[in-house]
């Protein structure tokens, strides 16, 4: 059965793709901050040893090498997930929270990949996601503002398309995404669509993944974005 290393699996999106791939037959390791508190995340476990909870703190950056060093053999997906939105604007954007936000919503989800690239290869589906958002796109900014979140994404972006080249001749797919305004602690109760609505879009995104889709960055109902 495949399996999928998800970050920032405890709530929102990845509490829910977790639920979602578990209900399909995968095996998930589920990185968390807290597991003694991930109380959503334990009410999925099925019981049979598929669903792996594990200490994952995004902000560490020698998180993603302890990490591997607790989760072995193949893994299908690596989802990295777990982000961080600071709000700022105009006249509080060089702020602490801008270099915590890169940590967490970029540097993180490249020491990931270092440290899973081989075990990524040796699995059948062989694909790093990078949970992005159309906030990162440069092109796309008519708003201004949000300047952690925004260039964390951007930062992120860069990252993807860097590892679809070095990772491509392991036969690695690196796609880069973009959910949707969904309905989380972090979209809001403004976003429209539901944590379950914003899943099943990316999955189908993510299970016909092949090699020219890598280092793309898509919207969930797989169009390309602008980068
Ligand atoms: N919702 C949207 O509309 C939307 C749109 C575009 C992109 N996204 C992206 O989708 C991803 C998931 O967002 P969401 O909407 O599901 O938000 P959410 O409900 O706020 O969940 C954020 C997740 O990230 C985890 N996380 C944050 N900092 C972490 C750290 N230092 N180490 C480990 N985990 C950490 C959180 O864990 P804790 O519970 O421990 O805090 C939580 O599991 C993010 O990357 C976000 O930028 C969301």
């Amino acid at each position: 059965m495949p399996h999928a290393l998800i970050t920032g699996a405890n709530r929102g999106l990845g509490l829910e793709h977790t639920k979602q791939l578990l209900s399909r037959g995968w095996t998930i390791t589920a990185a968390v901050r807290d597991p003694a508190g991930a109380k959503d995340l334990k009410a999925l476990d099925p019981g049979d040893g598929r669903l792996r909870i594990e200490a994952y703190d995004a902000s560490d950056l020698g998180a993603a090498s302890a990490l591997k060093a607790r989760v072995t053999g193949p893994v299908d997906i690596v989802f990295a997930n777990a982000g961080m939105m600071h709000r700022d604007g105009f006249g509080s954007g060089a702020s602490e929270e801008f270099i915590d936000s890169m940590r967490v919503n970029a540097l993180a989800p490249l020491a990931l990949a270092e440290a899973f690239a081989d075990q990524v290869a040796a699995s059948q589906m062989k694909v790093i996601a990078l949970q992005s958002s159309r906030m990162g796109s440069i092109a796309d900014n008519d708003s201004g503002g949000m300047y952690a979140y925004r260039a964390s994404k951007a930062a992120l972006n860069a990252v993807g398309k860097s590892l679809s080249n070095d990772l491509k001749a392991k036969g690695v797919v690196v796609l880069v995404l973009h959910p949707g305004w969904v309905r989380t602690d972090m979209g809001g109760p403004g976003g429209n669509l539901t944590v379950t609505e914003s899943v099943e879009a990316p999955l189908d995104l993510i299970a016909r993944a092949n090699p020219a889709m890598s280092g793309r960055f898509f919207h969930s109902n797989g169009q390309d974005l602008p980068w």
